[in-house]
């Protein structure tokens, strides 16, 4: 059978740090509220970047490290919900600055499950046979679609992207996965309706480009779906948690991924955080994390780890993954 092994870990994050000082500045809040509710001290965010622009950088360091000619990248899929563009995807506007002339390339909107997703379909074409070299990405510039005014979500999110690369080989990589979507509770989580200026449009029209979030239904629904969702791929792979090196969950929240852990009864240590410092980036907080791992030396071959994503759609994915 057909494995996809990921071979790398990448990361690009904006110059520009900005603390939850610097944002008391703005709307009324503390250093104090913002670190005990979330875990976040401070977040990078763009000052002339756009979402592409990230991901270019992550995917050049990816080809670079590897040394993958540009040509040989048959697929790039990014997982984003903040495009430069409607059209093109992204994912196009990375193809053509590194050259990736032979890949097919598209989006996929998932939210904070957005890579977790665009890594399952790229394992599945690698496993149909028809790929061979892949480019996974989650890049977010949520500042664009954040409420600056608005004190409950704009300090919870950050800039960045990460991503890895995907290779048909014999054996390890992508072993198991659960991925699932409640539409029902779509509008808990809400960014970047778009309205429509026809002048034949009749109704009346909708102004909801920013953020908005339920966060207390955020919380219930991670809380509850994160930890199933991660015994259910344990249970049918067969796989024990003292098997799992370290367990990257989407970094949204501290407090989030502390009762996930104690619902699962794991070690602490085994989840790796970053949230202090890079905030919420959405679809791309699995592989920034997983690019800090890495440099970190964390991250070893024939490693066992789990990776989770949760957000917008609603959706959550969990993987289990031999590296
Ligand atoms: N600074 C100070 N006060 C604030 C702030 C802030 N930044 N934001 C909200 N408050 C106030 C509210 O106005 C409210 O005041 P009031 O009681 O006078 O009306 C009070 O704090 C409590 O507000 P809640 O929204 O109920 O705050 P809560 O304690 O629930 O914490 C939080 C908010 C941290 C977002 C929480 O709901 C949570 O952890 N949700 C999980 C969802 C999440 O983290 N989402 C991240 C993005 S989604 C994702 O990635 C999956």
């Amino acid at each position: 059978m057909i494995r996809s092994r990921i071979i790398g870990f990448e990361r690009a994050l904006p110059p520009v740090t900005v603390t939850n000082d610097d944002l008391a500045k703005m709307v009324e809040t503390s250093d104090e509220w913002i670190s005990s509710r979330t875990g976040i001290r401070k977040r990078h965010l763009v000052s002339d970047q756009n979402t592409s622009d990230l991901c270019i950088i992550a995917a050049e360091k990816l080809l670079e490290k590897a040394g993958w000619d540009s040509l040989s990248v048959d697929l790039i899929i990014l997982g984003t919900v903040s495009p430069d563009y409607t059209t093109p995807s992204t994912a196009c506007l990375v193809q053509n600055a590194l050259g990736c002339k032979n890949a097919f390339c598209f989006d996929i909107a998932a939210a904070c499950s957005g890579f977790i997703y665009s890594l399952s379909v790229a394992d599945k074409f690698i496993k149909n046979g028809g790929v061979k070299r892949a480019i996974v990405l989650g890049g977010e510039t949520l500042s664009k679609i954040t409420d600056w005014s608005d004190r409950s979500t704009c300090v919870l999110f950050g800039d960045g992207a990460g991503g890895v690369l995907l290779e048909a080989a014999e054996e390890g990589g992508i072993l198991y996965e659960d991925i699932h979507s409640d539409g029902s509770k779509a509008m808990a989580l809400t960014a970047g309706y778009r309205a429509n200026k026809s002048p034949f449009y009749k109704a009346e029209p909708k102004n909801d480009e920013f953020i908005d979030m339920n966060g207390r239904e955020v919380f219930t629904f991670a809380t509850r779906k994160v930890p199933e969702s991660i015994k259910k791929v344990l249970e049918e792979s067969k796989t024990s948690m003292d098997d799992i090196k370290y367990v990257v969950l989407h970094q949204a929240n501290t407090r989030i991924n502390e009762v996930i852990a104690r619902k699962l009864k794991a070690p602490h240590e085994k989840f790796y955080t970053n949230i202090d410092r890079i905030g919420n980036t959405s679809g791309a907080s699995v592989p920034i994390a997983l690019a800090e791992m890495n440099e970190e030396g964390l991250l070893h071959k024939g490693d066992k780890i789990l990776i989770s994503g949760f957000g917008g759609g609603l959706t959550w994915a969990t993987m289990l993954i031999e590296l």
